[in-house]
């Protein structure tokens, strides 16, 4: 279990994220949408404990994320950032690797295999030796979240769930795999692992979410099932378009 409370974070002397509350529980995927600049990425970023918080704190199965070991969340959750920076000419066997390294499946002959096995997951059977600055966006995209779900592990293991954070997981690709990067994540969540991910197509999000935060301003602005979040007069206010243009009947 997630639970934030009260959290506010500064950056540059700036309030981005104002007195946000709440409790994330496994088996529920969660979805944040919000306009640009809203606060998103500050909030998974707090959520995850890659920003501390100026007021509030943030607990994961109840011990405080400061009082966890880097080790130990790790082997607990994964994470996959909005925007991903390679300074040196690796290639996806190496990329994905770091996820092995840092997380809860790495037994050391297990490698190959496990590689091989996430890789036809994101339906990127035999790109081991690519070097990942070749491949386009959607096919770096699909890496990562190779790299996140090596890291992942299991759904639940020794009765703690695992969790798994998505910035933007679908930006880059294509209408088939946004529905297969969303499916794995989805598959995740219903077998009693922890989900959240940041998404900015709200038809997905209203498709694939038990759960919708829509961040704006800095600000929780809703939270609730998709159907009672998503009404016209919050996609006015929130997004600033007319309503029909953007829902599928
Ligand atoms: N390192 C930083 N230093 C100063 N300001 C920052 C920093 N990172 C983000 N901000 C600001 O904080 C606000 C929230 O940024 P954040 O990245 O959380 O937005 P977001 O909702 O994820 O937006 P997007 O949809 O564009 O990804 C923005 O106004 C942004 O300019
Ligand atoms: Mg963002």
């Amino acid at each position: 279990m997630l639970e934030a409370d009260a959290i506010s974070v500064r950056l540059a002397g700036r309030e981005v994220l104002r007195d946000v509350s709440l409790t994330l529980v496994p088996g529920e995927f969660t979805v944040i949408v919000g306009p640009n600049g809203a606060g998103k990425t500050t909030l998974l970023r707090a959520l995850v404990g890659d920003l501390p918080p100026s007021a509030g704190g943030v607990r994961f199965d109840g011990t405080r994320l400061d009082d966890w070991h880097g080790r130990d969340l790790a082997r607990r959750r994964a994470v996959l950032s909005q925007s991903q920076h390679l300074a040196f000419p690796f290639t996806v066997h190496e990329v994905i690797a770091l996820g092995l390294r840092a997380g809860n499946t790495g037994a050391k002959n297990a490698g190959a295999g496990l590689i091989a096995g996430v890789l036809a997951r994101v339906d990127l059977v035999g790109y081991e030796a690519r070097f990942y600055q070749q491949l386009s966006g959607g096919e770096q995209q699909r890496v990562q979240l190779a790299r996140v779900l090596c890291q992942l592990g299991p759904p639940v293991l020794d009765g703690a769930a695992n969790w798994l954070y998505l910035d933007e997981p679908t930006a880059s690709l294509d209408i088939r795999h946004q529905f297969q990067i969303l499916d794995l994540a989805r598959q995740h969540v219903t077998a009693g692992g922890g989900g959240l991910a940041i998404l900015h197509d709200l038809n997905l999000a209203a498709d694939y979410a038990d759960r919708l935060i829509v961040v704006s301003g800095g600000r929780l602005a809703a939270d609730g099932p998709p159907a009672d979040v998503l009404t016209g007069a919050l996609i006015e206010d929130v997004f600033g378009v007319d309503a029909s243009r953007v829902l599928r009947a």
